[in-house]
């Protein structure tokens, strides 16, 4: 079984807020919080690729595990909007941390890249590939979104989280793992132009389409069924019920797909964490912020079972039990 180490994240200072974005889009306060859970998001400065959040966050982590640089031997990167196509966001990041003993590699899975990068991480440390791994999951989706598209310029925030994993040593750790992926509906949510099937060109630019573009709406009913399917079976998997779950810990799209995906597990509110109100939707960085601040606010207690689960492009879509 592997288990977490170490958990920080990183968010940029500059804040968003819905009022600040009825100025930019035809849109409300009351629209976005209805819809949405959402009230503010950070921004990620001018000068700041993926990489500098995903750096940040893995020095916090590192610290936090009381860990250095040389502890760790493999880094991988969950996101969607890396620093270049190549080489990997994972290479940048193990540049900026001067770590010269590592391998590096991306993930990409949209909003579920960080469970999937648990589940790849769980193969290698058990199989004796990775003694410990730092996780990191980032994304700076300001950079891509259509600021004129009021569907989705409301919904998204830059920030990243991290994890150390490596072999537990006694009871605690990844108990159940389960994940799935549908590439026929990926047309959904999807960045169109910038890749091989679509190069940039001046016409792609002009039309927006290295913009992240989503037919939110289907997107929502998937993400409901799939969430909902991820957490039944990976309880089922652990071979435990809903009543042994302390806390669900669900990507952070909005708050109707949480509140769904917590009644799908039979679960009360309470069990439900949600800071999306103060983020945004952050993508492969939801769940690791969720972790660190469940942490730190002493939230997480020793033996708590842990139901994290997530959806994304692709589409993706997965859930991983763990007791804490
Ligand atoms: O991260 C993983 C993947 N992403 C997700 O899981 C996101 C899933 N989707 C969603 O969260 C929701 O579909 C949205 C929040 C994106 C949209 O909520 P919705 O309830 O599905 O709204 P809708 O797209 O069906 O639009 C309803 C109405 C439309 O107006 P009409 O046609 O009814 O007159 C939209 O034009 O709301 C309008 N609308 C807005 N109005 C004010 C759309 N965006 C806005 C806006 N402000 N920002």
């Amino acid at each position: 079984m592997i288990k977490i180490t170490a958990t920080g994240f990183y968010a940029p200072d500059k804040i968003l807020t819905n009022a600040d974005l009825e100025k930019m889009v035809d849109t409300t306060d009351e629209w976005i919080i209805t819809r949405t859970g959402i009230k503010e998001r950070r921004i990620a400065s001018e000068d700041q690729a993926t990489s500098d959040l995903c750096l940040e966050a893995a020095r916090r982590t590192l610290q936090n595990g009381n860990f250095e640089t040389k502890d760790i031997d493999l880094i991988i990167v969950a996101t969607s909007t890396p620093d270049t196509l190549f080489p990997s966001t994972a290479c940048w990041v193990q540049q900026g941390l001067e770590a010269d003993h590592v391998a590096a590699f991306d993930i990409s899975a949209g909003c579920t890249g960080f469970l999937y990068g648990m589940i790849v991480a769980e193969g290698l440390i058990l199989n004796g590939i990775a003694r410990r791994i730092l996780l990191v999951g980032g994304e700076l989706l300001t950079k891509i979104t259509n600021w004129q598209d009021r569907s989705t310029c409301v919904l998204f925030g830059d920030a990243a989280g991290a994890v150390v994993l490596e072999e537990s040593k006694d009871d605690s750790g990844m108990l159940s793992q389960y994940w799935r992926a549908d590439g026929s509906l990926g047309n959904l949510l999807i960045l169109p132009a910038g890749g091989t099937r679509m190069p940039a060109s001046a016409q792609t630019v002009a039309d927006k389409l290295h913009c992240l573009h989503m037919k939110g709406n289907e997107v929502f009913k998937h993400a409901v069924k799939r969430m909902g399917e991820a957490a039944v079976e990976a309880l089922r998997k652990a071979g435990l019920k809903k009543e042994d779950v302390r806390w669900l810990i669900p990507h952070q799209a909005n708050t109707r797909i949480i509140e769904a995906t917590g009644k799908r597990v039979h679960l009360p509110p309470e069990k439900v964490y949600v800071n999306i109100q103060r983020y945004g939707n952050v993508s492969v960085a939801s769940i690791p912020i969720s972790l660190h601040e469940l942490r730190e606010d002493g939230k997480l207690k020793k033996g708590d079972i842990v139901l994290m689960d997530a959806f994304g492009a692709g589409f993706t879509w997965a859930a991983v039990v763990y007791r804490w």
